[in-house]
């Protein structure tokens, strides 16, 4: 049957409110998710939230990007991995993401690499600018509307392409080379940068002298002053005024990296479930075993950055060798434990003991 005319009239204009709209129950998930995948950044992520809540809620405001967020604080606390982890909450794939890498265009005519040569100009027809409409409408879904755009280290883009940033986050437009313009009303913008995370650790060093201590609630405050301070001494006010929320990550403690491992051991075990089917087996860790991988994979230096180069290396290396050796039957427990040197992952396959009946 078909619906009434005046029903398609209504749908219609709902729909042109609410483009594709997720609901509250959707949106208490997206800021649980969030918080179960970036560990200890709950700050971050409230903030971050209502944003979204504003734009599929379809009220925010028109001639502007719908958020454009700052993320501060030391190297691995999680500020890509937010982003990545939005991706996913909104969108379901970590890939939505339009990411520009600042780091490239450090020189004053690299600019023509983002918005495209104009026209008449040398190789113009070659130049396929990184930012276009259709990038950017590439990485919204049929889930949400919202874009995201990612600008890794911020700090490094020459002043040429700051400029051309005010104007995104002021009016939300960009003029590309061939004189058309892209539009980022639907989109949040998140800019990275570890201005004053040097500053930070110091801080954090004098203060403890073991630059892992635990921060305290007055701790992140003076964090979030060093950062913004940093961050003013660099950028214009106008730059600085542009942006909606500045939010400064808190280096990781203890307990923050060992939800971080087990947020990527549980990744890890789905992986192997994915890939092996049938024949998947299951892993156990002693308590060394955990302490080897936190101790080789994180720093106060790098965060949790190197975690899984030290799981790929420790762990999923020599499984998989134990897989090619047919060492591991479908359904075994691997206990995993530290190796008599101290240098390397130990490995007990076990077939796991059914349960008399
Ligand atoms: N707070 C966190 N929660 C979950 N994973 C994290 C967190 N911080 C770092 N990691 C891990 O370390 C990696 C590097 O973190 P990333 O977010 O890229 O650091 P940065 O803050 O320098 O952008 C991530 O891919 C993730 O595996
Ligand atoms: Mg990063």
């Amino acid at each position: 049957m078909r619906p009434e005319k005046e029903e398609i009239l209504m749908r219609t204009s709902i729909e042109a409110i609410r483009p594709r709209g997720m609901n509250a129950a959707g949106l208490n998930e997206l800021a649980a998710g969030l918080r179960r995948r970036v560990v200890g950044q709950s700050e971050a992520i409230e903030a971050i939230v209502p944003y979204v809540e504003l734009f599929e809620a379809g009220l925010a405001p028109a001639g502007r990007p719908a958020g454009v967020f700052l993320l501060l604080g030391p190297t691995g606390t999680g500020k890509t991995r937010t982003v990545e982890a939005l991706a996913d909450a909104l969108h379901g794939s970590e890939r939505n993401v339009l990411r520009i890498d600042c780091g490239e265009f450090q020189l004053e005519h690299e600019v023509a690499k983002l918005i495209g040569a104009p026209p008449g100009y040398l190789g113009h027809r070659e130049t396929q600018p990184m930012i276009s409409q259709q990038k950017l409408n590439a990485v919204a879904s049929e889930r949400s509307g919202l874009s995201i755009v990612l600008l890794d280290e911020i700090e490094k883009a020459a002043p040429s392409m700051r400029r051309l940033l005010l104007g995104v986050l002021d009016k939300a437009t960009l003029k590309l080379g061939d004189n058309t313009t892209v539009n980022f009303e639907r989109s949040l913008i998140f800019m990275t940068s570890n201005l004053g995370a040097r500053e930070m650790m110091s801080e954090l060093h004098d203060r403890f002298g073991l630059a892992s201590a635990l921060p305290s609630q007055a701790d992140a405050k003076v964090l979030r002053g060093i950062s913004t301070g940093a961050v003013r001494r660099q950028f214009s006010p106008e730059f600085v005024n542009r942006v909606d929320a500045m939010l400064t990550y808190q280096p990781l403690d203890r307990a923050a990296t060992e939800r971080i491992l087990d947020l990527q051991l549980e990744a890890l075990e789905r992986h192997i479930a994915l890939r092996l089917g049938a024949s998947a087996f299951q892993l156990d860790l002693t308590l060394g075993a955990r302490n080897f991988l936190i101790e080789r994979g994180t720093s106060a230096e790098y965060g949790a950055r190197e975690l899984k180069r030290a799981i790929h290396r420790h762990l999923i290396q020599p499984l998989a060798r134990l897989v090619l050796d047919k060492a591991i039957d479908a359904g075994d427990v691997v206990d995993v434990g530290v190796g008599s040197g101290g240098a390397m992952l130990d490995f007990a396959p076990k077939s796991r003991q059914v349960p008399a009946a």
